[in-house]
C-alpha cells in the first residue's frame, strides 16, 4: 500500500479558495498539516451560518476526528496563535506544534513595519506581520524555536543579546529594547498555554503514514508569491510551492501523493508588485464587489484581474499539480464578455512563459462568452453552456484537469467531476 500524503497549494497569488477546499477534504482525513507561512495567511471557512477566518490554526480543525499540525516550516506567533485558539473549545490531542517552528515575536512585525515605511513607494505591501524579517532571522540562523518557550529564563537573555547584536538598526527603525521583566512574563505565560501541543511533529506525521492514516497537507500563500518562483522581490518569505511541503514538515519527495492546486476562474492579488492581466476598470470593480475581494488579513481592498493562463502553466508544472480546483466561477456570472491572458507581450515579442520580470510583460487576451447562473451549482451538467465551455477550453491552455468547481462559498456548493 501507497503511503502518502496529499497536498493542497495555491497556484495565483494567495486567496485562492485554499480553506474552503482543505475543509472539504479534511472530512476524509485523519491529518491536517501546515507547513509554511505564519499569520499574513487568512483562510476563510463558511458552514452555514459561521464564517471562519484561520491564520495559524490547520483548516482540518472543523473536523473534530483530524488532527491538525503546525509544521517547522511556518513562522509562529504565540500571542497571535493563542487568540485564534480561543475561538474553539480545547485543541489538547487534536493539534501539535513543531518544536522547530521559528517564533516570530512583537518585533518582528515592528521591523517589518518599519522596513516597508523606509521602502516608500518600493514597499512590497506585506501584511505587516512580521513575515519577512522572523524567515530573515531564521537564514541568519539568529531566530529562536518554538523548542526554546520550554526555558522561558534561558530564551529572555538570548533576545536581550538579539537586540544587543542589532541595536543601531534598531534605533533607526525605532524598535525598542524589550523591558526584562515584562519580556520573562510574557514568554512564561506562552510557555503555560502552549507547552502541552509542542512536540516533534515529524516525527507524528511519519508515525500517521506509516499507520496508513489519510494525510492533507495545507499550502498557505500562491505560486506567484513563492520567494524563488513567484515576482521576487514582491513575494512572501517561503516556499510556498509543493517543495516546501518536505522541508516545511520533513518529509521527502516520495511521501508526497496527490497534488491539488487551488485558483479562482479569474485573479486578484493583494500588495504591490506586477500582475499583467490585472483590470483596473469596470470590469476589475465589479470582481472585486461580486467576489467580495478584501483581505482576510488585512481587510485591503484586492488587486483584480481575469485568469492567467500563461502563470498557471508555470504554476502547474513547478507544483506538478494533477488537478485544479477552480473557485468562485460564480463570480463571473452575469459578464457579457470573459477575459484570458493566453500569452504575454514582451518588447514586442510574444511569449508563452512567465518571463524573469513579470514588470515588462503585458497580457494578450482570448475572448469568451459570458454565462448568467453558476451560482450554486453541485454538478458539471447543471452549469451553463459556456461556463462549461470556459472549463473545458482553460483545462487545454493549462494542461491540466480541473476536477473540483465551486460555485459559491458553502462547503456543500461544491462539484466533484
Ligand atoms: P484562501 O486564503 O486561499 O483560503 O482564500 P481566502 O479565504 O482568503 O479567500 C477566498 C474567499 O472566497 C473566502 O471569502 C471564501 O469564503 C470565498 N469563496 C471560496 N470559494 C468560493 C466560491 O466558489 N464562490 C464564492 N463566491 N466565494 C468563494
Ligand atoms: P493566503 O494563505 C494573499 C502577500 C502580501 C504581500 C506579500 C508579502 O491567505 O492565501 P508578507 O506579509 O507575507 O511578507 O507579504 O505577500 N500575501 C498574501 N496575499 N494571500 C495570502 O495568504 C498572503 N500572504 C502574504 O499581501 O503582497
Ligand atoms: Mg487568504
Amino acid at each position: 500500500m501507497k503511503r502518502q500524503a496529499n497536498l493542497i497549494v495555491g497556484l495565483q497569488w494567495g486567496d485562492e479558495g485554499k480553506g474552503k477546499i482543505v475543509d472539504h477534504m479534511a472530512q476524509t482525513h485523519d491529518y491536517v498539516c501546515r507547513f509554511a507561512g505564519g499569520h499574513n495567511a487568512g483562510h476563510t471557512i463558511v458552514v452555514g451560518d459561521k464564517t471562519y477566518a484561520l491564520h495559524l490554526i490547520p483548516s482540518g480543525v472543523l473536523n473534530p476526528k483530524a488532527i491538525n499540525i503546525v509544521g517547522n516550516g511556518v513562522v509562529f506567533s504565540p500571542s497571535d496563535f493563542i487568540k485564534e485558539m480561543e475561538q474553539f473549545d480545547n485543541l489538547e490531542g487534536r493539534l501539535y506544534l513543531s518544536d522547530k517552528a521559528q517564533l516570530l515575536l512583537s518585533y518582528h512585525s515592528k521591523i517589518d513595519q518599519a522596513r516597508e515605511r523606509m521602502k516608500g513607494d518600493k514597499a512590497i505591501g506585506t501584511t505587516g506581520k512580521g513575515i519577512g524579517p522572523a524567515y530573515g532571522d531564521k537564514v541568519a540562523r539568529v531566530g529562536h524555536r518554538l523548542g526554546e518557550l520550554h526555558n522561558p529564563q534561558k530564551l529572555t537573555k538570548k533576545i536581550l543579546e538579539y537586540f544587543k547584536m542589532n541595536s543601531a538598526i534598531f534605533d533607526v527603525m525605532g524598535v525598542d529594547t524589550p523591558n526584562e521583566d515584562e519580556l520573562l512574563s510574557e514568554l512564561i505565560e506562552y510557555k503555560e498555554v502552549l507547552e502541552p501541543y509542542i512536540t516533534d511533529t515529524t516525527l507524528l506525521v511519519w508515525k500517521a503514514l506509516d499507520e496508513g492514516k489519510k494525510v492533507l497537507l495545507e499550502g498557505a500563500q500562491g505560486t506567484m508569491l513563492d520567494i524563488d518562483h513567484g515576482t521576487y522581490p514582491y513575494v512572501t518569505s517561503s516556499t510556498t510551492v509543493s517543495a516546501g511541503a518536505c522541508s516545511g514538515l520533513g518529509l521527502n519527495p516520495k511521501d508526497i501523493g496527490a497534488v491539488t492546486g487551488i485558483a479562482k476562474a479569474y485573479c486578484t492579488r493583494v500588495g504591490n508588485g506586477p500582475f499583467p492581466s490585472e483590470d483596473l476598470g469596470e470590469d476589475g470593480e465589479r470582481l472585486r464587489k461580486s467576489g467580495h475581494e478584501y483581505g482576510t488579513t488585512t481587510g485591503r481592498p484586492r488587486r483584480c484581474g481575469w485568469f492567467d493562463a500563461v502563470a498557471m502553466r508555470h504554476a502547474v508544472r513547478i507544483n506538478g499539480v494533477e488537478q485544479v480546483a477552480l473557485m468562485k466561477l460564480d463570480v463571473l456570472d452575469g459578464f457579457k464578455e470573459i477575459k484570458v491572458c493566453v500569452a504575454y507581450e514582451v518588447e514586442g515579442n510574444r511569449i508563452d512563459y512567465v518571463p524573469y520580470d513579470l514588470e515588462d510583460a503585458t497580457a494578450i487576451y482570448e475572448i469568451f462568452d459570458g454565462w448568467e447562473n453558476s451560482c450554486g451549482a453541485r454538478s458539471f451538467e447543471e452549469l451553463p453552456k459556456n461556463a462549461q465551455e470556459y472549463i473545458l477550453s482553460l483545462e487545454k491552455m493549462i494542461n491540466c484537469p480541473i476536477g473540483i468547481i465551486s460555485t459559491s462559498p458553502e462547503r456543500e456548493d461544491t462539484i466533484i467531476r
